[in-house]
């Protein structure tokens, strides 16, 4: 099947063809959702919680984002790859900004970024733009100011929020974002936004109206954290699957089944008269 381009996503969401879209940080789970059918692969900085054991996405580097990414691209054919901007680097100006992006691209394999916030980030996404990197812009819960919102909350619930939750979204089209994440907002509010915008709005935690949907790999299979968020559905438990395989192998070790005879090398016998008589 044809590789998943930005034009094409502008065309699903003309078409009213959801997106499905899910985090990926290795090239197996890549393998595995794109052959799955994912349109858009997502390293998501949020890999510094669910691989990397941090509790919030802050601590995330660009390194980091640029070894999981190059892991993903590498299990990717169809599907999209697209690649978070860590923490404060959107800020930094735009040279910074478009090096690290550049790396993501370059390094990475990466074929477009995601940046989150609003009106303080445009001239970071407008460098990236004219650069000839596609960006994904991200509004609402924007986990990256955890410690400034207080919390992992619901965005957008009254009138003054709401409207600059619009805005915000409708500058970061202006900017020239070729799509955007609208995380932990009402769905009202996430659908009257999706309908009003010319790109694609993928929601997590938005509501049944967007123009299509993001999970995190970890939470639709259930692996790791047994604490999910409520607008989580997950589709299989392979958490608990990987660890009865991991009990099985360690019982067979202290049991001495495993291994068997099927899984030895063994000498001719006339090199091991030679050797031990
Ligand atoms: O990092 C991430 O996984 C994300 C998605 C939740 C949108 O940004
Ligand atoms: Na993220």
């Amino acid at each position: 099947r044809k590789q998943v381009t930005t034009r094409m996503l502008h065309k699903m969401k003309e078409d009213g063809e959801p997106i499905a879209m899910i985090t990926a940080y290795d090239y197996p789970s890549a393998r595995l959702a794109e052959e799955a059918g994912t349109d858009i692969l997502l390293v998501g900085d949020s890999l510094g919680m669910v691989v990397l054991g941090y509790d919030s996405t802050v601590p995330v580097t660009i390194d980091d984002m640029v070894h999981h990414t190059k892991a993903v691209s590498r299990g990717a054919q169809r599907a999209l790859v697209v690649a978070d901007l860590p923490f404060l680097t959107a800020h930094l100006g735009r040279e910074e900004a478009l090096r690290a992006a550049g790396r993501l691209m370059q390094e990475a394999g990466a074929r477009a970024v995601k940046i989150e916030g609003g009106e303080e980030v445009l001239p970071t996404i407008r460098a990236c733009v004219h650069a000839g990197i596609p960006v994904m812009g991200h509004l609402g819960l924007t986990p990256q100011s955890v410690h400034q919102l207080g919390g992992y909350r619901v965005q957008g619930r009254d009138a003054a929020s709401a409207r600059r939750l619009l805005a915000d979204a409708e500058k970061l089209v202006k900017a020239g974002v070729f799509a955007l994440v609208l995380e932990c907002v009402p769905e009202e509010l996430a659908g009257h936004i999706s309908k009003s915008l010319p790109v694609p709005v993928i929601g997590i935690g938005a509501g049944r109206y967007c123009d299509g949907q993001v999970l995190v790999y970890h939470d639709v299979l259930q692996i790791g954290s047994t604490v999910r968020p409520s607008f989580v559905q997950s589709y299989g438990h392979i958490g608990e699957a990987i660890q009865q395989g991991i009990q099985s192998y360690v019982f067979d070790v202290k049991e001495r089944r495993f291994p068997d005879r099927q899984h030895t090398f063994s000498m001719n016998a006339d090199v091991l008269e030679s050797l031990y008589g």
